[in-house]
């Protein structure tokens, strides 16, 4: 329902951001298939007058084991953006996790959430280059009293999102007010804006390798967690690496083309994690019973991105 009055109130090119997976959108697919595909094993006679849905993550206890999952650029769906967000948040008490590339500053965001919200970090090609930048841009988020940092690891290959262009295509307006014309796409957002430009670092980017992670925890006390892990044998490498929480994620079908479900992934990721870290998975998720799927194989806490999208 929500989708279908965010497509009517949406401008094309905006909508297709939201909608876009990659390729001819497999994976996106994937991640609906794989849910509707597990069943439920009902049990009856079992006392459900007190529920309690709540779900600890480092030493802070939610309400709900839903999880407001970073999406950039929200101010392309309603001139409010992310501070409209932070109050929706704020008003049942969600975790909301703030994207590098946010229309709106992280102080901002706090002050409209009522308190500070994790921080996701992309580095180049999204984010920053140089490490100058990126540690700019980490100490800002220390400094906003962020808790944690989810350092987003799986668009370092870039991604090939062929309906987010079709949909550009359809939209006839004149976006050079908000969008530089040639080079870079999108416009220079609030918290890279200020950022200072540095040397550009090699292991930042393409190259970038697992040897980032004590670099990145070497300038920052806050919960380290990744997103978009898929594999048991990279759950592995964030335990050996001392991550704080894994967060299983093919960023809602939007990084790689063919690959699997993340609730097919799940599995796995729990058995390499076994119960020492915190797992939080995304992709897909749009009913109670999707969340009680994930909850039940293993994770933590379920995050969801379009839905508030298309509700914004
Ligand atoms: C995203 N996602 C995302 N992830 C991230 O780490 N940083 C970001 O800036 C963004 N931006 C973003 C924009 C838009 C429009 C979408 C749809 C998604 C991915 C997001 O955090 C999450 O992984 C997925 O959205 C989850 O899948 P669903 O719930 O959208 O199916």
């Amino acid at each position: 329902d929500l989708q279908r009055v965010a497509e009517a109130n949406v401008p094309p090119a905006h909508f297709g951001y939201i909608m876009t997976g990659v390729d001819g959108e497999s994976t996106y697919r994937h991640n609906r298939e794989g849910l509707e595909r597990l069943r439920l094993r009902a049990r009856r006679l079992v006392d459900v007058s007190q529920l309690d849905t709540s779900v600890e993550l480092f030493g802070r206890r939610w309400p709900t084991p839903i999880v407001v999952a970073p999406c950039g650029s929200q101010r392309a769906f309603h001139p409010d953006g992310e501070l409209a967000t932070a109050r929706a948040a704020a008003a049942l008490d969600h975790l909301q996790v703030l994207s590098t590339v946010s229309s709106t500053s992280v102080e901002e965001v706090n002050e409209a959430r009522g308190e500070p919200v994790w921080y996701q970090l992309y580095l180049a090609p999204v984010g920053p280059g140089s490490w100058e930048g990126a540690t700019a841009l980490i100490q800002r988020s220390v400094d906003a009293g962020c808790p944690t940092l989810v350092y987003t690891v799986d668009l370092q290959g870039g991604s090939n999102r062929l309906t987010g262009q079709r949909w550009e295509r359809l939209d006839d307006r004149d976006c050079t007010s908000c969008h530089r014309v040639g080079g870079q796409a999108h416009p220079v957002k609030p918290m890279l804006r200020d950022l200072p430009r540095g040397e550009p670092d090699p292991g930042l980017g393409r190259s970038t390798t697992w040897d980032t992670l004590p670099r990145l925890r070497d300038v920052t006390d806050q919960n380290f967690v990744v997103k978009g892990i898929m594999t048991g044998e990279d759950a592995e490498l964030c335990v050996r690496y001392g991550v704080d929480a894994i967060w299983v994620s093919n960023h809602g079908g939007r990084s790689e083309g063919s690959g699997r479900a993340t609730i097919d992934a799940l599995p796995e990721i729990v058995e390499a994690a076994g119960s020492r870290l915190p797992i939080i998975v995304d992709s897909g998720f749009r009913r109670g019973s999707d969340i009680v799927k994930a909850l039940a194989l293993g994770a933590t806490a379920v995050a969801v991105g379009r839905p508030y999208l298309w509700g914004l």
